[in-house]
């Protein structure tokens, strides 16, 4: 039996009988009652009340909690009527029972959303959302939110999900040798009933991380044509999922870029030791203060592409940011660039420290994020 419950106002015998009919092929139980009294909501919650409007009730006379779905049920197409009915509160108003179809249709939709509610309400789905942002233009996002993915997986034994944010160009299927021919943008039909089989769909995942990854559209009218809600549910789905979802972001500010830093649990931000990168962090922590984003504990500094010629050591850069660094990530751009144009995996087994200075660096972030954030 569904956990959802019903409640039917009618003295229509005919109507609870279809009703009961719908509700049986929906697996679902329903209550009818002749009319409605207040104790109905103190005794029992339902998630759905119908009303039958030929009955005479107004909206204003039932008292229904916020939570639950409202729907009314009339045998005339009485615009006034359906009108003065949604108003009040209703979700929909069904010609009865000529559109008992509809009705089963708005009642599957609205039990997925639901469920989908219940479970994030109850806290499921606690995987932590991580964003890797720099307001600069490659300072290493990309590169160092693949490493930490793959060290999440392979050094950490974490369920891993990458979702590339960068609509167009984001490089990050290069980065796992792949050439995936899906992205999120194939989820829009879907995006109201979205769960783990249409993210599994559009995913790839990676043989030798096995780090699953999601990549954007590469077409830039797709692009701008993806809605904000789609990537909050994507990223609700996934931390159902996942217990790490990584969001590898653009520096430019757009709809997506600010989804992702607003689900994000923790914002890793890829500094460059040079005053350009300085300027770059001020703007966007006057961003972040005025949107609440990224408080205290929720962001870390990783300072990328550290070099002994670099324009700025540490201690400079921490008292131009006045703040802490939590990383810093060296430079070594051939050793990098052999293992990106391969398509290698940058970790392979548990063991595995890293080959170079970059995942030598990062393994190490990731290793003391892990100890600084447990418990
Ligand atoms: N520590 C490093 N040492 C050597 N090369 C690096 C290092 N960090 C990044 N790179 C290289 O710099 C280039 C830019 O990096 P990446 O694409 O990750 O930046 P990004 O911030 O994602 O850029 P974009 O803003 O275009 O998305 C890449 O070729 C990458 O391999
Ligand atoms: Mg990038």
């Amino acid at each position: 039996m569904s956990t959802f419950k019903g409640l039917m106002i009618s003295r229509n015998h005919a109507w609870i009988e279809i009703v009961n009919q719908l509700m049986e092929e929906m697996n679902m139980e329903i209550t009818a009652v002749p009319e409605w009294k207040r104790s109905f909501q103190d005794n029992q919650h339902y998630h759905y009340v119908l009303v039958d409007l030929d009955g005479g009730v107004s909206p204003q006379q039932l008292q229904i909690s916020s939570t639950t779905v409202l729907i009314g049920l009339s045998s005339e197409d009485d615009f006034e009527q359906a009108r003065n009915w949604l108003v009040g509160g209703a979700k929909d108003v069904i010609l009865f029972p000529e559109e008992k179809q509809r009705l089963l249709d708005l009642m599957k939709v609205t039990n997925q959303q639901l469920t989908f509610q219940k479970e994030t309400e109850a806290g499921y789905g606690a995987g932590q959302v991580h964003a890797f942002y720099s307001a600069k233009g490659g300072s290493g996002k990309t590169l160092l939110a693949t490493m930490a993915a793959q060290s999440f997986s392979i050094h950490q034994d974490l369920k891993v999900l990458v979702i590339d944010l960068n609509a167009q160009f984001g490089n990050m299927d290069v980065l796992f040798g792949a050439q995936p021919f899906r992205s999120y943008y194939d989820l829009i039909p879907v995006m109201d009933e979205m769960d783990m089989r249409h993210l599994l769909n559009i995913s790839t995942v990676h043989e030798e991380t096995q780090v699953t990854f999601i990549s954007g559209p590469v077409d830039p009218t797709k692009a701008e044509a993806i809605p904000d809600e789609l990537i909050t549910r994507l990223i609700r789905v996934a931390r159902y999922n996942y217990d790490v979802v990584i969001l590898d972001l653009p520096s430019v500010i757009n709809n997506l870029t600010f989804t992702g830093l607003n689900e994000a649990n923790h914002i890793h931000y890829v500094l460059t030791p040079d005053s350009l990168g300085m300027r770059a962090f001020r703007n966007a922590s006057e961003l972040f203060n005025r949107f609440q984003i990224g408080r205290n504990e929720e962001l870390s500094v990783i300072v990328n592409r550290v070099h002994s010629k670099s324009e700025l050591n540490e201690s400079h850069i921490k008292k131009i940011i006045d703040r802490d660094v939590n990383g810093l990530v060296r430079s070594d751009f051939f050793s990098i660039q052999a293992d990106v144009n391969m398509g290698e995996s940058f970790f392979k087994k548990k063991k595995d420290k890293g080959t170079n200075k970059v995942t030598k660096d990062m393994k190490k972030y990731v290793d003391e994020f892990v100890k600084r954030t447990k418990g």
